[in-house]
């Protein structure tokens, strides 16, 4: 088992662990106080994983309900935040009760923010199934649903009570689900970690699964020292955007039919090209991301007009007001945030 410790303004544990998800109940039992939980899933990790967390709770004394919403980003949003409102309401659900986020990230956020905002916050604990869960939005205590008028729009910072992390979820991922936690993985190797991406180099998406427990791990340490460095992201924790101020344009140009990860891979081969290209990096960072990038099966190009994509930055509803934040990688593991005005900004990328 493998432990890493988050030292935010509330403290928790990450647990890491082939099977641990059958162990489920015996690891709560210890940090939680009350019996009675409320568990919050999608249909497909339901029939996956649910009936496994429910015989592990039940056996340890735990008292389960269960909340189940169609999979997909669709049901981030008001309306499942209020019909989840209303199962916990109508289950008698109390501030000192506790909500179990079993899924995806889509599951995590929305959890997430039903445990800080009803009856004005009780715990949560993630239990994270996807890559991208497991590495990214589990840990850091970001919450959020979706607006009609954009994504992430409503949201708290609340960190979860613990979280449990079993890499045999990750099993039952298709092809490009793990793809799209690649892109996040290979973010953090370009960010912090030359050695993490090294690993990625010498790996493909065929036999990334014989070292994943390694990549958990190691991702999830690098965002634990920028959670714990910027809480509330108001500095260094900037440096986990990268590729991602290009990657939310792109999302949004294709109306969200492009994947996050898809979005990210093409959003860092753009942002390094041009950093290259002002003579910020060695062409080798260049070359290197995209043969990593193309090892995972993801994008690293964009037949649109980047002018396009330029415009999209500039409406970006979570932008500061005249001027944007851009990450760039000058070498592999190390990055630099870029504050700049939006015309700098427009003549760096066009
Ligand atoms: N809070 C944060 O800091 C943060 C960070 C990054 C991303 N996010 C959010 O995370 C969301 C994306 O997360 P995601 O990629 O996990 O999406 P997701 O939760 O939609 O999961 C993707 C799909 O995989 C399925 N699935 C989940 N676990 C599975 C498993 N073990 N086996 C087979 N299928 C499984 C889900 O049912 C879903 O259909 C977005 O809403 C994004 O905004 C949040
Ligand atoms: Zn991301």
């Amino acid at each position: 088992m493998k432990q890493i410790t988050v030292n935010t303004s509330q403290g928790y544990d990450i647990f890491i662990n082939h099977g641990i998800l059958f162990k489920c109940g015996e690891t709560l039992s210890s940090i939680l106080n009350t019996r009675t939980l409320a568990i919050i899933t999608d249909d497909i990790v339901n029939s996956l994983y649910a009936e496994t967390v429910i015989n592990s709770l039940t056996s340890q004394g735990f008292k389960v309900c269960k909340f189940v919403f169609p999979n997909g980003e669709n049901s981030k949003s008001i309306s499942v935040l209020n019909e989840i409102y209303d199962f916990l309401c109508q289950n008698n659900i109390t501030r000192t009760d506790c909500l179990i986020a079993l899924g995806g990230g889509v599951v995590g956020d929305i959890t997430g923010f039903a445990a800080a905002t009803y009856l004005r916050g009780l715990d949560y604990v993630q239990i994270p199934t996807t890559l991208l869960s497991q590495i990214d939005s589990s840990v850091g205590g970001k919450t959020a649903v979706n607006l009609n008028c954009g994504k992430n729009l409503v949201g708290a910072f609340k960190q979860p009570r613990c979280v449990i992390c079993d890499p045999d979820t990750l099993l039952t991922l298709n092809d490009e689900q793990l793809a799209d936690g690649m892109a996040e993985a290979i973010k953090y190797g370009m960010i912090r970690d030359e050695s993490l991406f090294e690993l990625f180099e010498n790996h493909d998406i065929n036999n990334i699964m014989d070292c994943i427990d390694d990549v958990v791990y190691r991702c999830i340490s690098i965002k634990k020292n920028v959670v714990e460095a910027d809480e509330f992201d108001k500095g260094e924790r900037m440096v986990l955007n990268f590729g991602h101020t290009l990657g939310h344009a792109i999302e949004k140009f294709y109306d969200y039919e492009i994947s996050h990860g898809n979005a990210v891979a093409i959003g860092m081969c753009l942002i390094t090209e041009r950093a290259y290209r002002a003579g910020i990096c060695e062409e080798n960072v260049l070359d290197r991301l995209i043969n990593c990038i193309k090892a995972y099966n993801l994008p690293y190009e964009l037949n649109v007009s980047m002018v396009a994509i330029v415009n999209l930055c500039k409406s970006d509803k979570k932008r500061e007001s005249d001027s944007i934040n851009f990450v760039i990688c000058d070498k592999i593991g190390h990055s630099i945030i870029k504050k700049v005005s939006i015309n700098d900004f427009q003549s760096f990328i066009l």
